[in-house]
């Protein structure tokens, strides 16, 4: 039987009718809008960027001269183009140097990373958490100063302590559930707005 998520929403119309590969791309542009993430010619990191909405967004406004390096370890359905690199990997054992070659350092990470769910909100939780942690990880290791780190994470009891360890970094933590992200999920969005050159 299908269900409410099954069935195409307003965001997953729109996002056939403009040509983008998922509906998360509107998550992104609702941020964008908002906290002005991104300027031409910036290098950007994508971790979790399968299908690849977010490579079509960020690619259109970093320009023919930036660079957007994106991770999965699922494969993108069509292979992009410049300014985008497609990286397949598992981002668990992927290291942030191994990135390096490509980019000695970018101007946002993002990660839209999601785990395979069970249903169980703790345990899906506590997976987004160790997803968003070692985002935060190659964000550490690669992220510029005035740099920008969005993150996705699915909400629980742990997510204040996570984004106690991220807030010394920035100007700005701003906690943010775009209109296009459904109400239902407990997803949100955790946003290192220009990165301090020092603490
Ligand atoms: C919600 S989707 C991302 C959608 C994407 N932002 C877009 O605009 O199309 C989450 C992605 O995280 C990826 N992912 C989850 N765990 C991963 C891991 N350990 N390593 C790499 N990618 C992972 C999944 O394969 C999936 O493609």
């Amino acid at each position: 039987m299908a269900t409410r998520r099954d069935r195409p929403d307003y965001y997953s119309r729109k996002a056939r009718r403009e040509q983008f590969a998922s509906r998360a791309v509107y998550k992104l542009a609702a941020i964008d809008q908002k906290y002005r993430l991104f300027r031409s010619g910036q290098r950007v990191l994508d971790l979790g960027c399968a299908p690849g909405s977010w490579l079509q967004y960020v690619s259109s406004r970093v320009g023919p001269q930036g660079l957007v390096v994106g991770v999965d370890q699922q494969p993108l359905a069509s292979p992009p183009g410049p300014p985008v690199i497609f990286h397949q990997a598992d981002i668990t054992t992927l290291t942030p140097g191994e990135l390096r070659s490509l980019s000695e350092a970018f101007d946002a990470v993002l990660s839209d990373l999601a785990p395979a769910t069970c249903g169980i909100k703790d345990v899906d939780h506590q997976r987004s958490l160790t997803l968003a942690r070692r985002a935060w990880e190659f964000a550490q290791a690669l992220l510029t100063g005035g740099g920008h780190f969005l993150v996705k994470v699915f909400a629980g009891p742990d997510f204040s302590a996570f984004v106690a360890d991220i807030k010394p970094y920035f100007q700005k933590v701003i906690i943010v559930k775009p209109p296009a992200s459904r109400q239902e999920s407990r997803e949100i969005y955790l946003l290192g707005w220009h990165k301090k050159t020092k603490l």
